[in-house]
């Protein structure tokens, strides 16, 4: 049978229901400045291109199942070649003929907008969040708006519009926009490699944004100096503090293979694609610890977009997922043209920002058992606000017990050295002993001595000693309920 190469070089999506191929140097501009600069759309505002305060916030439609499903993401740090087959509703798209939406009067109304810069990513984001419900409460906003930040008119003002509009004149974007068409459009022009080479020389930059796992680790093959990108949400602020596009980038986005979560009995099996978000849902029933971290990771925005393969090849030793699954035992899958391999990610990372994924590689599987029953795991995050910010410190505890003697312990400390620390001592230390506050104590000492923390904006390294000291106690109190209500 003839086999057929097809490359393009433009990408194919839809803003507030118009057709565009977008090609060139518009294809590597970040979606904030294609909206303001090439199509005029200047409602989304620009307050720290970094994705922490939610002004440029847009809707991002992925087909799936027959239908766009719309999340909000900060349009700063998402890249135009990411988005080849979406459907992106900006705060113009937002309603129908030109009138303002109940959402926005509602924002007048309740007087939830003076100099007006978050409004747009306000009224965008509580729009997106009404895609699955007919109203909002105060706690779905708290929740659901901890990516947008407002400077001057203060929270109550917006929840109060969020939770008073009129919502039997809301219309859904999918009342707004016909879907059939749209879609049908997309899938036919979906297939094929993207590559877009822009300028010459010094200034020359190439994208190379494949549609299987094969053409991407072959072009990885060919180009390891490559700069891979996923959902973006590192690379993208990277890029925005150095204004430096890197010269040649291989974009994950269309490799949906990568992107599967699912629950097996014993395990999560999450593609390294996976979005924070798709992992958190996974997450809910089966690992209730981790689910709970991952609500204050970083902000819906984020976790819409961020990958769980992004966070173990960006090394941060205060990545959040990283304690987690270093107890866990997780598999890591790396995959090249050379084939795959299996490292447990104990064994992954070397250094600060050193690990080993060799030239040609890409994290494609994460294999993740999940908690015992006769386990005891705890999860600790300590940040200076609860929501959207960088971790001071991180660990995770897991303990077997047989009766009142621990019989298995593993423990991982974030935040404390280059990488996460696997405190093995205090670990061997445990084996054997009673569950006792003099224990965990002990363990705690014992800790101090295997951490290197340093003093840096977000704690010092005293204070992040105590906390090593500390998290061994918290975890003994709050697994003994009877004292905390004594
Ligand atoms: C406002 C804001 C808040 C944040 N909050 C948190 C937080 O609370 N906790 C936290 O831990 N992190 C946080 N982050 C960091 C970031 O969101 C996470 O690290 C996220 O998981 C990165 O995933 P990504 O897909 O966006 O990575 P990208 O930016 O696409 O990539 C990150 C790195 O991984 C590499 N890479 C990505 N995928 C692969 C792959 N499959 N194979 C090989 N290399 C790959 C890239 O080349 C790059 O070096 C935050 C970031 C921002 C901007
Ligand atoms: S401008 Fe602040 S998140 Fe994009
Ligand atoms: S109204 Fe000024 S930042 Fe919110």
């Amino acid at each position: 049978m003839a086999s057929y190469f097809f490359m393009r070089d433009s990408i194919l999506l839809y803003v507030n229901g118009h057709r565009h191929l977008v090609g060139g140097q518009s294809a590597l501009r970040s979606l904030s400045d294609f909206l303001r600069r090439d199509l005029g759309l200047i409602g989304t505002k620009i307050v720290c291109s970094e994705g922490d305060c939610g002004a440029c916030t847009v809707l991002i439609g992925r087909p799936r199942d027959g239908r766009f499903v719309y999340q909000s993401v900060d349009s700063c740090i998402q890249f135009m070649f990411q988005l080849d087959g979406m459907h992106i509703v900006s705060v113009e798209g937002l309603s129908r003929n030109d009138q303002m939406t109940p959402m926005q009067q509602s924002m007048i109304d309740c007087h939830g907008s003076q100099c007006g810069f978050c409004t747009p990513g306000f009224v965008v984001a509580m729009t997106g969040m009404l895609e699955d419900c007919q109203q909002l409460s105060t706690a779905d906003l708290r929740h659901g708006l901890t990516g947008n930040l407002c400077r001057c008119t203060g929270y109550t003002p917006i929840l109060d519009a969020g939770t008073q509009f009129d919502a039997s004149a809301h219309h859904r974007l999918k009342e707004i926009y016909p879907e059939a068409a749209m879609l049908e459009d997309l899938a036919e022009n979906a297939a094929g490699d993207i590559e877009i080479i822009t300028g010459s020389g010094s200034q020359k930059h190439s994208l190379f944004s494949p549609d299987d796992l094969n053409s991407a680790t072959k072009f990885l093959d060919a180009h390891p100096e490559a700069t891979i990108i996923a959902g973006g949400t590192d690379v993208g602020v990277r890029i925005n503090k150095t204004l430096e596009l890197p010269t040649s980038i291989l974009d994950l986005n269309r490799l949906t293979e990568m992107e599967s979560v699912s629950v097996e009995s014993d395990r999560l099996v999450l593609g390294a694609r996976a979005s924070w978000a798709a992992v958190e849902e996974a997450c809910a029933g089966v690992a209730p610890e981790f689910h709970r971290i991952l609500t204050v990771f970083g902000s819906p925005q984020i976790r819409n977009v961020g990958t769980i393969g992004g966070n173990i090849v960006n090394a941060s030793p205060i990545a959040d997922s990283l304690p987690f699954l270093y107890v866990m035992e997780s598999m890591l899958t790396l995959s090249s043209q050379s084939g795959t391999r299996r490292v447990n990610i104990n064994d992954f990372y070397s250094g600060y920002k050193k690990f080993d994924l060799r030239p040609g590689e890409l994290l494609t599987k994460i294999d993740v058992p999940l908690p015992r029953d006769d386990e005891t795991l705890k999860l600790y995050k300590v940040s200076r606000r609860r929501d959207l910010d960088i971790a001071s410190f991180t660990a995770a505890i897991r303990l077997r017990f047989d009766g009142n003697t621990i019989a298995e312990a593993s423990i991982a400390l974030g935040a404390v050295g280059p990488t996460i620390v696997r405190p093995r001592k205090v670990e061997q230390f445990l084996l054997g002993k009673p569950f006792s506050e003099a224990t965990m104590r002990q363990a705690g000492e014992l800790a101090t001595e295997e951490i290197s923390p340093i003093s840096d904006v977000r704690g010092s390294a005293e204070y992040r000693t105590q906390l090593t000291r500390n998290v061994f106690l918290k975890f003994f109190y709050e697994n003994q309920p009877e004292l905390l209500i004594a």
